[in-house]
């Protein structure tokens, strides 16, 4: 074993020496054992779960009760009367054991910027930004926006919130100032975290003129917003509001580096997160504390196979529930070492994921099939020469990727001998609900494969919503008993959780995807089967799209579907017409296009704008987005059935 290969933050108690050596127990052995415990999963799931629970967590009042409630009832509580902190799991923990031991890598935007930050070094930060949150009178159930880029003061703002049990919202930073309003708004925060600046791929984000506009922009109501805690990120000048923005640096150095932690019960929140779903504003996600950290905690370690001294790199934004889980709570509640990358997959080149893996001995890979689908098109030679060596799972979420696509991951980054580990989830299942286990599951390229202890997935059929037994079958994808991670309601709208994931199948979790099970029993999503599309793994709502839209002046109707993209999955196809007496003008379409990128951010530009002279509808006067999504993925010749289409032509 060559020394210099050995990496110096490892876990003082399993070098990483010696698991590359091989000797090293995985955490499932085989097949056989996971369908043993993936059955006391579901059968003795108190058992399963309590000791699940006693093993991953430190609890500060031990639960009584693994679980109770119904899918029927929408009651779904885990871990009941026990007492814990994220934070505390997260860091303090770490932090008295192995001090020393690197919480966060940070891959600045700049591949020389590497920022490594150990766990009693967490710690105190923590504590500083607890005690500065706790100065501008933020108390526990409070709300606190986060909206910051990719960097450890991001991560470090969720555990101080953790830490007093205030409960984050952190929105993604590519959101428009209308979108984070729109957040700021339902869930009533005071407190806004954010930088100056952002910077990604070269290029400077007014993430701080972006708050300021989304604060002030509110014309029927005052905003509900007394602070906004700015972090020094480029120093570039930023508009500034005397008493309500705080400079971070100045704050934090009046702060004590201790803040004693607010006893949480499992089922308190510990964060919201929006979602798009398929009607009307973004939904609230809530997530509770041991529940949620349960799912995040054993994902990393059966289906990451998380070894004491491993390398944890997931490249989602902490925007994204991928980045909540497995950038910060999955891989700290193991006290792993977790990469935070602040970049882009092609910035300053191609090759910058392959070299900072090379850099760092990433173990674990984690991104999203249009990443993988963009590196393979440009070509195997921003690899070359690149020591990918340390990886052991490499892993693919958020949209289903496609056979060529997996056999590149497979066979360039993976050389074959990784495991690739294709994982079905969403916002609302907290972590990894369908999954191989690495060396465990035989996979099948372009199946998430088989089920997650605790997980009983179920193919309905759309229509009779019976339940379709057996193999080989096709229908929507839903969950037949309640898991610990599941999301427990939509923040202040419980009745619209109930409607929108319980009340559809009743004694169901309806997941909004389309699924099969093949003749193994193995599952292969379909895409979602309502008005959500994705877009490189980024989950967007048709209808939103429509409003932002319709909110132009010269716009009268809209209809927005996705069609078929080689490269990001889905793409946006928007239909508009025009207001009588509008006529069509050079660059309305590029106005269109910045109307929504305004209203929701620019990851959601439509591909392309059509202004027609008529949508097609039903004689009722529903528009019937089916013939369109026909229309843009080029299905002409098969309409189905437009006898209904008050004007077929
Ligand atoms: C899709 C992201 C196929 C799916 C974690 C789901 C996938 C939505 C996969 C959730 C996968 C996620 N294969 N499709 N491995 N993973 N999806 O909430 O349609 O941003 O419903 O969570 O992404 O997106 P969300």
């Amino acid at each position: 074993m060559d020394k210099s290969s050995i990496n110096e933050d490892v876990d003082p108690v399993y070098p990483i020496a010696e698991r590359m050596l091989g000797d090293h127990k995985a955490n499932v052995e085989d097949i056989v054992k996971y369908e043993e415990m993936w059955e006391s999963s579901i059968n003795t799931p108190d058992i399963f779960f309590g000791d699940l629970a006693r093993e991953l967590l430190s609890w500060t009042k031990p639960f009584e009760r693994v679980q109770q409630g119904s899918f029927h009832e929408g009651d779904i509580a885990w871990f009941l009367e026990g007492e814990l902190n994220a934070c505390y799991n997260c860091v303090d923990r770490y932090a008295l054991e192995t001090p020393d031991k690197i919480a966060i890598i940070h891959e600045g935007d700049e591949p020389e910027n590497v920022r490594k930050i150990t766990y009693g070094e967490l710690l105190q930060e923590v504590c500083r930004l607890s005690n500065v949150l706790k100065s501008m009178d933020v108390h526990k159930g409070d709300k606190v926006i986060i909206y910051m880029p990719m960097i450890p003061e991001a991560v470090v703002a969720m555990l101080a919130c953790a830490r007093i049990g205030a409960v984050h919202s952190v929105v993604f930073a590519g959101f428009s100032s209308d979108s984070l309003r729109d957040r700021i708004e339902d869930c009533g925060a005071h407190v806004v975290l954010t930088s100056d600046e952002g910077r990604r791929g070269g290029k400077n984000i007014a993430t701080k003129l972006i708050v300021d506009e989304a604060i002030k922009g509110t014309t029927t109501t005052t905003s509900t917003v007394r602070h906004v805690l700015v972090y020094r990120r480029t120093g570039s000048d930023v508009p500034w509001t005397e008493n309500r923005d705080l400079w971070w640096h100045d704050e934090m150095a009046k702060a004590r580096p201790y803040c004693p932690l607010t006893t949480m019960s499992s089922e308190d929140p510990l964060f919201l997160l929006y979602t798009s779903g398929s009607t009307g504003t973004p939904k609230g996600i809530v997530h509770t504390t041991a529940g949620y950290l349960i799912g995040a905690a054993s994902t990393v370690k059966y289906v990451f196979d998380y070894q004491p001294g491993d390398i944890h790199a997931c490249m989602a934004d902490i925007g994204w529930i991928t980045g909540h889980t497995y950038i910060v709570y999955g891989p700290l509640a193991l006290g792993a070492t977790t990469v935070l990358f602040e970049s882009t997959p092609t910035y300053p080149d191609p090759s910058r994921f392959w070299k900072m893996v090379e850099k760092h001995k990433v173990t674990q890979f984690y991104t999203a099939p249009t990443a993988i689908r963009a590196l393979r098109r440009l070509g195997d030679k921003w690899l070359e020469g690149i020591d990918l060596s340390s990886l052991r799972v490499i892993g693919s979420v958020g949209e289903p990727i496609n056979p060529e696509a997996w056999e590149w991951y497979n066979a360039q980054i993976g050389k074959g001998e990784c495991a690739v580990v294709d994982t079905y989830w969403q916002t609302e299942t907290g972590s990894i609900i369908i999954s191989p286990l690495p060396g465990v599951t035989p996979t099948k390229p372009g199946s998430a494969t088989l089920p997650f202890f605790g997980i009983k997935p179920v193919i309905l059929d759309p229509q009779t919503g019976a339940e379709l037994e057996g193999n080989d079958v096709t229908g929507v994808l839903a969950i037949s008993q309640p898991w610990p991670s599941m999301a427990r309601t939509v923040y202040n709208n419980h009745h619209r959780y109930l409607e929108t994931y319980l009340n559809p199948y009743k004694g169901f979790y309806f997941t909004g995807d389309g699924a099969s099970r093949d003749k193994d029993g193995y599952i292969w999503i379909r895409g979602r089967v309502d008005d959500v599309i994705n877009v490189s793994g980024h989950r967007l709502s048709t209808s939103e799209i429509e409003s932002a839209l319709i909110h132009h002046e010269s716009v009268a109707e809209a209809a927005v579907v996705g069609g078929h993209d080689d490269l990001t999955g889905q793409c946006i196809h928007a239909f508009t017409t025009l207001k009588p007496n509008v006529e069509i003008s050079e660059g309305l379409e590029k106005e269109l296009s910045l109307q929504v990128r305004k209203v929701i951010g620019p990851f959601a530009t439509p591909k392309r704008i059509y202004v027609v002279s008529d949508l097609p509808k039903t004689r009722s006067g529903k528009i019937m987005r089916r013939i369109l999504r026909k229309i843009v993925n080029k299905e002409h010749d098969d309409l189905g059935d437009i006898s209904t289409l008050a004007d077929p032509s």
